[in-house]
């Protein structure tokens, strides 16, 4: 038996590894479990590249909150947003627009409970702990902080390949896009099976053993999950051609879009 860390929720499971703590792993971060650690050592295994690829995700979730407040929108619903890191939405919305808001969503408890602690305090914020599709009960606690009949910034960085094509992750997006008026934004990334399939069928493999398992997309998989919004260019693209931050370095992975295979997007409610 592992035992509990101090700042570990009761009635979180610690030997079931699960995504976001596994991702925190990737990331440098210090919360997670033994569990966690394994099943991630493995998605290396198969997949050497993750650390790359959650460092690459998080830039570009700072491009895409940055690009939300040039256009007017400084609220957003992050949806499965993780267990806090360096650059967390609130931080990069209020450097630019002081009175931005954030409704940060997660049906992790140790994201939840780290995200609460963190966030105490922090105006502008809060916090619910949900799985994100039951939009119902989602939008209504968000509608404490966020004001529906202005624009909303919609984030689904990494977790809409935990939705499983049984829980029809278009009718899930569709849900948040008929809650939020015209001029909204929605951002993505999606790992997607469109360069390297046998990969990633692995890594799917690995992720069984998660509490939420991995559906990789292609390219027409994920646009189809988009109806009612207008891509905004460069469009659906490997998440480190979207809009390039002309100041980072050399990309760690020679720019090889197949050791990413993840998509990024941003995407206007019509
Ligand atoms: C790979 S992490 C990404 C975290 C953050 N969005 C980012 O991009 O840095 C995926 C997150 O989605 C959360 N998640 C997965 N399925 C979810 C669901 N059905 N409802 C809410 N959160 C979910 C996980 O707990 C995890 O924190």
């Amino acid at each position: 038996m592992t035992q509990r860390p101090s700042w570990a929720p009761d009635e979180v499971d610690i030997e079931r590894p699960a995504p976001a703590r596994m991702y925190d792993y990737y990331l440098g971060g210090s919360h997670n479990f033994a569990a966690d650690r394994e099943l991630a050592e493995q998605a290396m295994a198969v997949w050497p590249d993750s650390p790359h690829i959650a460092r690459a995700n998080r830039a570009f979730l700072r491009r895409a909150v940055a690009f939300a407040v040039e256009q007017g929108v400084s609220q957003f619903l992050d949806l499965g947003a993780g267990i806090p890191t360096v650059g967390n939405t609130h931080e990069v919305a209020a450097r630019l627009a002081p009175q931005a808001r954030t409704v940060y969503v997660d049906n992790d408890l140790v994201a939840v409970a780290h995200s609460r602690s963190l966030l105490d305090g922090v105006a502008n914020t809060m916090v619910v702990h949900a799985d994100l599709r039951d939009a119902d009960f989602v939008l209504e606690q968000a509608r404490g902080l966020l004001d529906f009949s202005q624009p909303v910034a919609v984030l689904t960085f990494a977790v809409l390949h935990f939705v499983p094509d049984e829980d029809d992750p278009a009718a899930v997006v569709d849900a948040y896009r008929r809650a939020t008026v015209p001029g909204s934004l929605l951002a993505l990334t999606h790992a997607t099976d469109d360069f390297q399939p046998e990969r990633l069928r692995d890594m799917e493999n690995v992720y069984r053993s998660a509490s939420a398992g991995l559906t990789g997309r292609s390219h027409a998989q994920i646009t189809a999950l988009l109806p009612g919004y207008e891509l905004v260019p460069p469009g659906l693209v490997c998440m480190i051609h979207w809009r390039p931050d002309p100041d980072a370095g050399p990309d760690p992975l020679d720019g090889d879009v197949s050791r990413y295979s993840a998509y990024a997007a941003v995407a206007v409610r019509k």
